[in-house]
């Protein structure tokens, strides 16, 4: 058959809002023209992030009603521990509540103050969790990954070469460790050979410096790679996984990805020194080691829910989707960063309004436009959440202006999916009318999340 299928039936469906345009109009002036402010229950699609909005399986529920709640040693723990063991292969495994707590425990175990942490490039919560333990996050994103319509197979590759240099410039002893994060988020979703993995560990230990993989999107990365790298065409996911993690020393995680479900993450490490600090903060800041600030059920769901993301009739489904909606804007002449990523689709916004210079915004007014014209709420990375001020109060521009559309995991249909390329085609034809933007209220850190807009007339 040629035709693909969402591999599952619903059994379980929630309602989502119809609205008008009108009300749509008075929801973005209520909000200041910034999607982060509007209540949900006025979005018709939420592609604002693919992170612990993902549905779950009735197999993963019914897990969760047979959790085991005790506090410690919990059966729910050994499950999950069993099934992050079985992926990662580490020694150690660390709940936490989700992906930036472990972020943070590892940033307190290794010594960062005043040191450089390099990765292909860091998320926004590594980044501030390095800077506010005073460590210095600092970025190696190969070439072509930063050329939005530049077509290559793993766009999120680290720059080994620019690595070396980073190593020799700033001394082995001012790295305590380093890092790669797969697939790329900030980069657009963009998967990570084995070949890179490879080489970015080859480097790292050459100079005595460990090795840490931030996960989130593993089982993803994995697709790609059987999809794309000669060798890999018939392991099982899962082999795959387990050879990206074999290079690792350890992992940061944020299971609300590729965990399938609604919230929780880990850390996991082979290093015991590592392993036993880490343990001691998290029972001061999450809860007890094996359950790491989660309830026991949501380690049930979790144990599931890693297994569920390496099936790759699921993954090629997942994947597949995204990719649909890539090719149908493609298409229609919509930039984005090509190809598609694994959890999204990010608009080129620098070429879809080039009217609009970087410093009024046109990533906020295409999501804007987006919502006004559809229900359909996405989200800025550009000026708005990187954008900082010199001086002399000039705007400096991030390297690129995107819109990204973020697909929830087994959450939206095909049907769905039509609706959104309807609405971006739409206002991709009448981009012309899009409108400059200003800011009229921000604060001083994470300035995207409350910022207040408003259009120049
Ligand atoms: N690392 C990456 C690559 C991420 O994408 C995220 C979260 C985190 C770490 C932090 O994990 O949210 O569980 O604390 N990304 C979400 C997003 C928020 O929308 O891309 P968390």
């Amino acid at each position: 058959m040629k035709t693909k299928i969402e591999p599952f039936k619903i059994k379980s469906i929630e309602e989502i809002p119809i609205t008008t345009l009108a009300e749509r109009e008075k929801y973005l002036e209520q909000a200041f023209y910034n999607p982060f402010s509007l209540r949900s229950e006025h979005v018709t699609i939420d592609l604002l992030t693919d992170s612990g909005t993902t549905a779950m399986s009735s197999k993963q529920w019914a897990a969760m009603m047979d959790s085991d709640e005790a506090y410690s040693g919990s059966r729910s723990y050994y499950k999950f521990e069993d099934v992050v063991k079985e992926i990662t292969g580490f020694k150690h495994v660390i709940p936490t509540h989700q992906g930036r707590a472990a972020e943070r425990i590892l940033f307190q175990c290794f010594d960062v103050t005043g040191k450089y942490v390099p990765n292909n490039t860091h998320f926004d919560t590594t980044r501030g969790n390095i800077e506010f333990n005073q460590g210095i996050a600092v970025d190696f994103p190969n070439e072509i990954g930063k050329i939005p319509e530049m077509r290559a197979d793993f766009k999120g590759n680290m720059d080994i070469d620019a690595l070396k240099a980073a190593i020799e410039k700033y001394g082995p002893e001012n790295i305590p460790l380093g890092m790669i994060t797969v697939t790329n988020n900030s980069g657009g979703g963009q998967p990570v050979s084995m070949q890179n993995i490879r080489e970015t560990k080859e480097v790292l230990s050459k100079y005595g410096i460990p090795f840490y993989i931030d996960c989130c999107r593993f089982a993803e990365n994995a697709y790609f790679i059987k999809q794309r790298e000669k060798g890999y065409e018939n392991k099982s996911i899962l082999e795959i996984a387990q050879e990206m993690f074999s290079y690792a020393d350890g992992a940061t995680m944020s299971s609300k990805k590729d965990g399938l479900s609604n919230t929780g993450g880990f850390l996991v490490t082979n290093d015991d020194k590592i392993a036993e600090k880490a343990k001691t903060i998290l029972i001061i800041t999450e809860g007890f080691p094996t359950y790491g600030g989660l309830a026991r059920r949501d380690l049930e769901a979790l144990a599931v829910g890693f297994k569920e993301a390496l099936k790759e009739e699921y993954l090629a489904y997942r994947i597949g989707q995204v990719e649909y909606l890539a090719n149908k804007l493609l298409e229609a002449g919509v930039p984005m960063i090509e190809p598609a990523g694994g959890h999204g689709v990010y608009i080129d916004a620098k070429r879809f309004a080039p009217h609009i210079a970087p410093e009024f915004f046109p990533g906020q007014a295409i999501c804007n436009e987006i919502y006004r014209l559809s229900g359909v709420r996405t989200v800025e990375i550009g000026s708005v959440m990187f954008g900082r001020k010199d001086e002399n109060g000039k705007h400096i521009a991030p390297d690129m202006e995107l819109v990204r559309l973020a697909i929830p995991r087994r959450v939206y249909t095909q049907n769905h999916l039509d609706y959104i390329a309807e609405a971006i085609i739409e206002t991709y034809k009448n981009r012309e009318s899009l409108k400059k933007m200003r800011i009229t209220w921000e604060a001083e850190f994470l300035r995207h999340f409350t910022i207040r807009m408003e259009y120049i007339q």
